[in-house]
Formats: structure tokens, C-alpha cells, sequence
């Protein structure tokens, strides 16, 4: 090879390789398929919002919204993971409040939900339920207390782990009531669900997207939900601040993040998409039968996730390092 054709070529070379390490732009973006990780098991709630938004976003996007469960650690392996993801736009993480609590639980943590991911958008909000295995004996909420009373740490309080939002709530309803309980652990609450379902637990605060369809068919026992005024979705449920828990509440809310340097024109592109698909008749209907609101429109972009993450942040901080609640 001459020396023209050789630096030709090495000229050729760098830039085949620019071009294949360049991030997507929004032009010609997507080209293959993308992932959506979901720190938690299958079948459970953020998994069932996940796959409910990746099937319309396939159709959107023109490629595969491939749902990816990178399960363990309360949420924080799949934070980590994608924190760590090439910022080329083809991968992405759900999660709920366990990006605001993670930092002040885990002291060793290896990312920084403030600092290392671009914001897409929230997504949906959804309040939680106390519910018990069907032949649970405490048929009320009255009757629970003293079963809880007589019975203490042979009780049974499924979870997922520390960070998860079943876990959060699990330890409000046990500070409130004051007992003892033993909890059990799982990789999500889709498996929790189905511990419950088979007599294995007793007890399991979960998001209605989980437990909604149960509590209609009367498989589980509902003793409360866990929002300040009573659900559309189930007017009957009285909620925990009502019988005697006040200010009992917690609900869940869910954003959409990218690795930091992911160019914004695709997360716009992404960010637009889940607007769109949370804008769709059938997924709408789906998310009204489970209970999910769709965020409000101030949330449903960059700014308003990163904001109310920062709050979220800022909130649970100081509660949880006065509790000593550290889960490392
Ligand atoms: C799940 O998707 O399994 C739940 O959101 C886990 C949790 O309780 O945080």
C-alpha cells in the first residue's frame, strides 16, 4: 500500500469508528431495539407499567422496547446498571421513589441519582394497598390489629426489599401500629403477590397495579389503602388514615431515565413517545382498571422529573438517616 492509500485508509478507519461509537440522534433514531430496565421482578407493578408503554412505544418508535428485569439490591443493581450504560440511547430505567430514597439508605452506593442520569419524564402515580392472604382469620381492619396484637413476629409482611416501595410502606404500617412482624423478602412484589396468593405470607403492601385485579376477585383481603381519601377505584376501602392510622400515606410515582451525556434530542424522541403512549385509549383504559393516574402534564418532562426526584430526595433524606435505617 502507498503511503497516500495507507493514511486513506487510517483516515477511513477512525471514521467507521466515530461513526459506529457516535450517539443516536434523534434523526434516523431508533435503528434497533431499545431497553427499558426494570429493577424489579416480572409480573409485578413496574413491570406491568413497563410492558403496558413498551408495546405502544414498539409501535411508535418503529423498533422493539425490550423489557429487561435486572432485579435485586431494592431497585439499585438496575440503577446502577444503566447509570453505568452506554449513553447512546438505547438504553433506559423505570423506577419509582426508590431513586429518592436509595442515597440516604445506602450509604456505599454507586451512582448518584442527581447527578448521573439525563431526566425523560415521570410517568404514572399510584397508591398502594394493605392486603392479606384469603384465610388471613382478621376479616377487618379492627380484627387485624388484634391478630397482629396476639400474634407478632409469627406474622408474616412480604416485601422488595430495602428501598422497594412495598418495604417503605410495610415499616410505616408497623411503626403505626406498633408490632412486631417478621418480613420476608422477594425480588419484587410480583413474587410477593404470589406468596401471598399460595397461603405462603400473610401480609403485603402493594401497589393497586399489583393487587387490583385480586382484590376483585376476592383472593386477597384488603384492610386499607394507603392514599388520605378514599379510591374511585374502590370506594368501599376505607383507607388506613381513616381507621385510625391518620396521615397514613404513600404513594408511588414513576419516572423515566437515560445514562448522563444520552443526547437530549433522543430523549425527547423516548420522552415523547411515553407521552404518547400514556395518551393511548387502550393503555389509558388498562392503567384506569389498576388503579395509575397519569403524572400531571408539569411532570411529564425532563425538568419535572428531575425536580420532583431532587424534592423526593430532600424529603425522605433526613427521615430515614434519624431512623438509622440503613440497608448496608
Ligand atoms: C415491583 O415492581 O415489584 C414493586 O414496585 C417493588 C416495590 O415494592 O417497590
Amino acid at each position: 500500500m502507498t503511503r497516500g492509500k495507507t493514511w486513506l485508509a487510517c483516515v477511513a478507519a477512525a471514521v467507521t469508528t466515530l461513526l459506529v461509537a457516535a450517539p443516536a440522534h434523534a434523526q434516523g433514531y431508533p435503528t434497533k431495539p431499545i431497553t427499558l430496565v426494570v429493577p424489579f421482578a416480572a409480573g409485578g407493578p413496574t413491570d406491568v407499567v413497563a410492558r403496558l408503554l413498551g408495546g405502544t412505544m414498539t409501535r411508535t418508535l418503529g423498533q422493539t422496547v425490550v423489557v429487561e428485569n435486572r432485579v435485586g439490591a431494592g431497585g439499585t443493581i438496575a440503577a446502577a446498571s444503566v447509570a453505568r450504560a452506554a449513553p447512546d440511547g438505547y438504553t433506559f430505567l423505570i423506577h419509582h421513589n426508590g431513586m429518592g430514597t436509595a442515597p440516604s439508605l445506602y450509604r456505599k452506593l454507586s451512582y448518584n441519582p442527581l447527578a448521573d442520569f439525563e431526566y425523560v419524564t415521570q410517568v404514572v402515580d399510584v397508591p398502594m394497598t394493605l392486603v392479606g392472604r384469603k384465610d388471613l382469620p382478621a376479616k377487618d381492619f379492627n380484627e387485624l390489629l388484634a391478630y397482629l396484637k396476639a400474634n407478632g413476629t409469627k406474622v408474616n409482611l412480604a416485601h422488595a426489599g430495602l428501598g422497594a416501595v412495598s418495604h417503605l410502606c410495610g415499616m410505616l404500617f408497623r411503626q403505626a401500629v406498633g408490632t412486631e412482624m417478621t418480613t420476608v423478602p422477594y425480588q419484587g412484589t410480583g413474587p410477593a403477590l404470589n406468596a401471598l396468593l399460595a397461603g405462603q405470607v400473610d401480609l403485603l403492601c402493594d401497589q393497586t397495579t399489583g393487587t387490583a385485579p385480586h382484590i376483585k376477585a376476592g383472593t386477597v383481603k384488603l384492610y386499607g389503602v394507603t392514599t388520605t381519601s378514599r379510591l374511585k377505584l374502590l370506594p368501599e376501602a376505607p383507607t388506613l388514615a381513616e381507621q385510625g392510622l391518620p396521615g397514613f400515606q404513600v404513594v408511588v410515582w414513576h419516572g423515566i431515565y437515560a445514562p448522563r451525556g444520552t443526547p437530549k434530542e433522543v430523549v425527547d424522541r423516548f420522552g415523547n413517545a411515553v407521552r404518547g403512549a400514556l395518551k393511548d385509549a387502550a393503555v389509558l383504559a388498562r392503567l384506569t382498571e389498576l388503579g395509575a393516574v397519569v403524572a400531571a402534564d408539569d411532570k411529564l418532562t425532563p425538568t419535572g422529573l428531575q425536580t420532583w426526584l431532587q424534592q423526593e430526595t430532600q424529603r425522605y433524606g433526613p427521615v430515614i438517616k434519624a431512623a438509622g435505617q440503613f440497608a448496608d
